[in-house]
């Protein structure tokens, strides 16, 4: 299932090559998501050689599927932040965030580009007296920034609510034709942009790195890792300081007039509404979080309630588009940007948006580039990849490390009760043969597929995601299609089949 903005700009997609000989670059960047597109777009000013390497088509992995709110309100998290990182960690967080949805809006001017964008304001929502409490908190907190927001006592959307947040001046636009765009200028400045191409390996060699992809080698002074979770285990250990989370997305026809601006309600389960235009009317995008990816449970009615969601709203809404996708939430909810490791030089990240990633991917951008250009940026400090405080936190990193251990050892152990009869028709499971534990989806034709259900990043158990079809890791957030094959990383390698 694919998203709208991808179903959307196919007619707009140019064929990039795939990478079928070895070079040499200034700068390698790995990823076409928006880090990595916005990064070979700040770089195209400059002299440097860049090449862009991505495993699939530019954009079509989380980019390509998000609600694309660019916004500095990110649900309430203000007052959070004030308590755990001070009041001058929050008002830089915020600043950041505003001066990327000017960046952002400045580019789409500066080049034209048609995508959608327009201004909105943007609401956090109150079911009841509780969330209402924590809603004139952030608004506290937010004015505490000498930001300017509101707190206002009903929302143009017919919701039923006690109050809510609002940030005015906030936006959106449909991020693949704003990608698509860069990417076709940045190339038209000289930046090669490789797609189809699967980084499998870096290895560090004199003044740089080498980078292996389809059988063939780059040579790079400097690399970003723009893959979203990060494909390098070690150092750096970003596998022990994060966990992705998945959510599901709808696109519906609602036969109705929309009102404008986004909304988001504060607490679980979390809907996201935000519309966007459709031939000559305006469909509406709802977005649930979430579960961590991998959680064993059952998922079939992801859709269903989102669909749920908008009848009541709007009794006549037709679905024309569902998808979903997933997003690195670190351990104090706050992105790493920047170096890697304090022993791998000139070696760049940038994850950890916890689902706020479209603004980020510009901040992280300019700070990443302005690190290759050796220029000061005044947002480095803040986000800082190498900083130890995450695995401080001794609850949560425990937390990662008891599921893990789950998924590494307890549940490999465990015998599983069904065999090749228990698994239905398009149904997946793990089950037992010949003592052995093995990964079974059978179609709905009948036929199966199988593969060892051993998690090629790190060796976790899996777990089939009955809804998308895909075997999910739980540890990491790894995906593989029914066949096996990669779908998302950290893992780069595909999994191993087993024999019926
Ligand atoms: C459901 C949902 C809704 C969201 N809505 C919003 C929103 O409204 N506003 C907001 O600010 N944020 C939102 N986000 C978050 C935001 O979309 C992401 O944080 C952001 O898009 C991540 O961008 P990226 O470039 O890091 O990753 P991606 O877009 O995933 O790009 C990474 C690229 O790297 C490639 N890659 C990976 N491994 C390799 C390899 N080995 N070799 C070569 N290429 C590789 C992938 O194919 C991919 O194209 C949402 C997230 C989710 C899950
Ligand atoms: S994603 Fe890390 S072990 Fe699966």
């Amino acid at each position: 299932m694919s998203s709208y903005w991808i179903e959307s700009t196919k007619h707009l997609e140019k064929e990039y090559p795939s990478l079928s000989n070895d070079i040499e670059v200034d700068v390698c960047i790995i990823g076409a998501g928006l880090v990595g597109i916005t990064s070979a777009y700040l770089l195209s000013d400059s002299n440097l050689k860049v090449a862009v390497l991505e495993r699939d088509n530019i954009c079509s992995h989380v980019s390509g599927n998000s609600t694309a709110k660019i916004t500095s309100q990110h649900n309430l998290f203000y007052d959070y932040l004030i308590n755990s990182q001070g009041r001058n960690f929050a008002k830089g967080y915020l600043k950041a965030n505003e001066d990327a949805k000017q960046n952002i809006k400045d580019i789409i001017e500066k080049e034209k580009i048609d995508c959608d964008f327009s201004i909105q304001d943007s609401y956090v929502y109150a079911y009841s007296e509780e969330e209402l409490e924590d809603i004139k908190k952030e608004v506290e907190a937010v004015k505490s920034l000498d930001f300017d927001c509101e707190l206002v006592s009903e929302t143009p959307l017919p919701i039923k609510t006690l109050g809510a947040i609002k940030f005015s001046n906030q936006a959106q636009f449909n991020p693949r034709k704003y990608a698509l765009a860069l990417c076709n200028i940045a190339a038209k400045k000289g930046i090669d942009f490789y797609t189809n191409t699967i980084v499998t390996k870096i290895e560090q060699e004199d003044n740089g790195y080498i980078i292996f992809a389809n059988d063939n080698i780059v040579h790079a002074k400097h690399v970003i890792l723009a893959t979203h979770y990060p494909i390098v285990n070690f150092p750096g250990f970003y596998f022990l300081k994060m966990y992705q989370s998945m959510s599901y997305v709808i696109a519906v026809d609602t036969k109705c007039d929309l009102p404008e601006g986004m909304y988001i309600n504060s607490t679980v389960p979390t809907y996201s509404f935000r519309t966007t235009p459709y031939n000559d009317k305006k469909l509406l995008i709802i977005a649930e979080s979430d579960h961590k990816t991998g959680e064993k449970i059952d998922l079939k009615q992801s859709y269903e309630l989102l669909e749920n969601k908008a009848k009541e709203l709007y009794p006549k809404s037709e679905v024309l588009y569902r998808w979903c996708t997933e997003d690195c939430i670190s351990l104090d909810k706050i992105p790493y940007i920047g170096d890697f490791s304090s022993i791998m030089p000139n070696l760049y990240v940038a994850t950890g948006f916890k689902k706020w990633g479209i603004a980020f991917s510009n901040i992280a951008s300019h700070i990443i580039v302005d690190k290759i250009l050796g220029k000061e940026n005044k947002y480095e400090d803040l986000f800082k990849a190498t900083r130890l405080e995450p695995i401080k936190n001794h609850e949560e990193l425990g937390n990662m490390i008891k599921e893990s251990m789950y998924s590494l050892v307890i549940n490999k152990l465990k015998i599983s009760p069904d065999t090749l009869e228990d698994v239905g028709i398009d149904e997946g499971k793990i089950i037992e043969m010949d003592g052995k534990k093995i990964g079974v989806y059978r179609d709905k034709n009948g036929d199966c597929f199988f593969i060892k259900p051993v998690c090629a990043h790190l060796g976790c158990e899996l777990s089939f995601n009955n809804i998308e079809r895909t075997w999910d890791c739980p540890c990491h957030g790894s995906r593989y299609d029914i066949y096996g094959k990669v779908i998302s990383e950290p893992a780069i390698e595909n999994l191993e089949k087993a024999d019926e």
